[in-house]
């Protein structure tokens, strides 16, 4: 054993640090007279080692979980990191799939030369490696944000989230394709599909440009071909109408909207919703109703 602790009271006088982290400890009797101990195995010395270890842990994980409870609210989804150490190539969900990695997850990607990028990827809906750019399915997450927040995406990756309007431009620079899955409160489901997505730059205000639909669900996004992107605080929709306040979400909308998948979660209702707002897919189940759950991924196009 390698302990620095001598005496009785020196590991007193080196518990200082339990006050920082305010947990309570218990007082140890005190013996009159600073006995000198061999540091060994002896039952005592034990006790105070899981105490220590104990409270250093404790410590640790209050701190992460403040830590995490900060990033969770305001910050980005995840912080880009740089990429050189890692040794990772990986673009994107594809590439990531095409490398045998199966099962949907978290996964670290890299984003362009430089930064990491956590995402959550798709791999079994259409032959999977999609990067999965929004998800709504339980309310959890508050979708009535700003232009800074949809610009730099919020959530949870394992829950609700939007990935971030400046990382979907990025992710659309090469050739694109788009997939959304709708699930109605009577467990229906309905898909679209678009074989071109693009989102244009921060200047642009994140135009979307889309084409080649086919599905299910009905062509949503066609009425929204060419529009910008507007928040509560920043209002592009067709004038001045304000439409996202309208609509209580944020979207592409026009004069407004076919579809707003980012309104409000309605719990409970089952469906029931004022029109247009809510997770709405109007050629879905109309333009009163707000869906049980959503989701937006997007893919690389292969090379044929
Ligand atoms: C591809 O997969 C192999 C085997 O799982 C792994 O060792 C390798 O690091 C992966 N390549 C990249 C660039 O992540
Ligand atoms: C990579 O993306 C990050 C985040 O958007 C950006 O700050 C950085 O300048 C980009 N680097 C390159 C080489 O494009
Ligand atoms: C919806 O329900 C979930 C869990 O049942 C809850 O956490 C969430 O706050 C609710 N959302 C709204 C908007 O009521
Ligand atoms: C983007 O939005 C801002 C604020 O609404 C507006 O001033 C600007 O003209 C828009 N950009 C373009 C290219 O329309
Ligand atoms: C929703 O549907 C369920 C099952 O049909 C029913 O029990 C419930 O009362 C309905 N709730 C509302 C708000 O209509």
């Amino acid at each position: 054993m390698d302990l620095q602790y001598e005496t009785v009271d020196e590991i007193k006088k080196n518990e200082h640090w339990y006050d920082t982290c305010d947990v309570a400890v218990a007082k140890k009797k005190t013996n009159d007279a600073p006995q000198i101990r061999r540091v060994g195995l002896s039952w005592k010395n034990l006790i105070i080692l899981f105490l220590v270890v104990l409270i250093l842990s404790l410590c640790t994980s209050l701190a992460v979980s403040v830590l995490m409870n900060i990033s969770n609210d305001n910050l980005p989804l995840s912080l880009p990191k740089t990429a050189t150490d890692t040794g990772n190539t990986m673009r994107d969900c594809l590439a990531m799939k095409e490398n045998d990695s199966l099962s949907s997850g978290v996964y670290s990607l890299v984003l362009n030369d430089t930064m990491l990028f956590d995402v959550y990827c798709d791999m079994t809906t259409h032959k999977g490696g999609w990067i999965v750019f929004q998800k709504r399915f339980n309310g959890k997450e508050n979708f009535y944000r700003d232009w800074h927040a949809y610009e730099n995406g919020f959530g949870d990756l394992n829950g609700e989230f939007w990935i971030g309007n400046k990382y979907l431009h990025i992710l659309t620079q090469v050739p694109t394709e788009l997939r959304i899955d709708l699930k109605a409160w009577d467990r229906q489901t309905r898909y679209a599909e678009y074989s071109t997505f693009v989102i244009g730059d921060a200047e642009s205000n994140y135009t979307l440009s889309i084409d080649g639909y086919h599905g299910d669900a009905g062509d949503g996004l066609e009425y929204h071909d060419g529009r910008q992107f507007s928040t509560y605080d920043q209002d592009n929709s067709q004038e001045g109408k304000h439409c996202a306040k309208r609509n209580k979400g944020a979207w592409w909308y026009r004069l407004c909207s076919f579809s707003s998948l980012n309104g409000e979660y309605l719990n409970g209702t089952n469906g029931t919703a004022d029109q247009n707002v809510g997770v709405n897919w109007e050629k879905f189940k109309g333009d009163y109703y707000s869906l049980k759950s959503a989701s937006m991924m997007l893919r690389r196009k292969k090379k044929e």
